[in-house]
């Protein structure tokens, strides 16, 4: 029976670990989406590289770990095809004729690609790159390549699915053909998770993260050296559980019985410390699981290679016939007409 399920497309960038950001941020939604939608999940490597371009080794030892890390949440690889960008070469080509409809003005106003130059300082100290620079036309290729008409992600990646969707509508209008497919952002707000010392953002850059697969040890001395309310310096002062972030672990994970919690910690009941074992002993249990489904795939590499090189084959025929479209709106389709 053919399958007519509607499509994702997402992606992670191999630069580390997923961490609890990610899972709350946007991984937890493709997981839930997963028997619905017929999913695509990309391993953004070359746009790893576009900023990690002197280190690709780094980015080479973290593609087999992001996937590890989407089957420890829940991804059931028999269900989603996992793609690796740079081997479908569709999506290069797709990245160039994009070029065509995209000022470097629309690229200059993308808030997320500026905070991240603004990071990125020494390394873009001569200038930014126009690889990095123009990663989010590549991302619009990433998207589109795969017919998507949803992409679950993070908040930050907005305005990535804005320009998509804007390429898509002048790329069809300009060619009179419904070539591309017009993608939609999948978001839960306000699910930025801040990291362990109090930071707007959970990251590996910063330092200050919790990863899906942390040991029980990790989870511990993560957890007690988090930021808590600089108010309450002892167990009786009244605390302010909106400022903790241990207080806003606490109910990330269990979301049902966190009130009595939070008042307890207001009127003084109780104490940071406490609060914070608590909250080790949670995260430990919650991440039992995820320890556990990565088991099998972290233990066999042929197989986890194996379900890489599968899906990335599958990709590329579906990322193939993509591009055929475009090319026949484009009128470049000589040898194939
Ligand atoms: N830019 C995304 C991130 O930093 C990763 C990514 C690459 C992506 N290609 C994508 C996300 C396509 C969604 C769709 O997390």
């Amino acid at each position: 029976m053919a399958e007519k399920k509607p499509h994702i497309l997402t992606g992670d960038r191999p630069t580390g670990p997923l961490h609890l950001g990610h899972y709350f941020g946007s991984v937890k939604n493709r997981v839930a989406l997963q028997d619905k939608y017929n999913t695509y999940l990309l391993i953004a490597d070359v746009q790893a590289l576009t900023d990690n371009f002197k280190t690709p080794e780094k980015v080479a030892a973290n593609v087999e770990e992001v996937a590890i890390d989407n089957f420890a949440s829940g991804i059931d690889p028999e269900k989603v095809t996992y793609v690796i960008q740079s081997a479908v070469p569709a999506i290069a080509e797709l990245t160039v004729f994009y070029g065509n409809f995209v000022t470097v003005a629309r690229l200059e106003r993308n808030p997320t690609v500026k905070s991240e130059i603004a990071a990125k300082q020494a390394l873009f100290a001569k200038g930014v790159t126009i690889g990095f620079f123009s990663y989010p036309v590549s991302q619009a290729a990433d998207i589109t390549a795969f017919d998507a008409n949803l992409v679950p992600v993070g908040e930050d990646q907005l305005p990535m699915i804005e320009l998509t969707r804007e390429i898509v509508r002048k790329f069809n209008a300009t060619y009179n053909m419904d070539a591309l497919v017009e993608p939609e952002a999948f978001v839960t707000i306000g699910a930025r998770v801040r990291g362990v010392d109090g930071g707007s953002k959970m990251s590996k850059s910063m330092d200050n993260a919790i990863y899906l697969r942390d040991t029980p040890e990790e989870i511990k001395r993560k957890v007690f050296s988090a930021f808590t309310d600089p108010l309450k310096a002892s167990k009786s002062d009244p605390g302010h559980p909106e400022g903790c972030v241990v207080c806003e672990y606490l109910r990330l994970i269990d979301p049902e019985n966190n009130a009595q919690l939070m008042e307890d910690c207001r009127n003084g009941r109780m104490g940071c410390v406490a609060d914070k074992k608590k909250l080790a002993k949670m995260l430990t249990d919650y991440l039992e699981p995820f320890r556990e489904r990565a088991r099998p795939y972290a233990e066999n590499r042929t197989m986890l290679k194996e379900i890489l090189h599968e899906g990335t084959k599958r990709g590329n025929e579906l990322a193939n016939e993509v591009l055929r479209r475009a090319k026949e709106a484009m009128k470049i389709n000589y040898f194939t007409k």
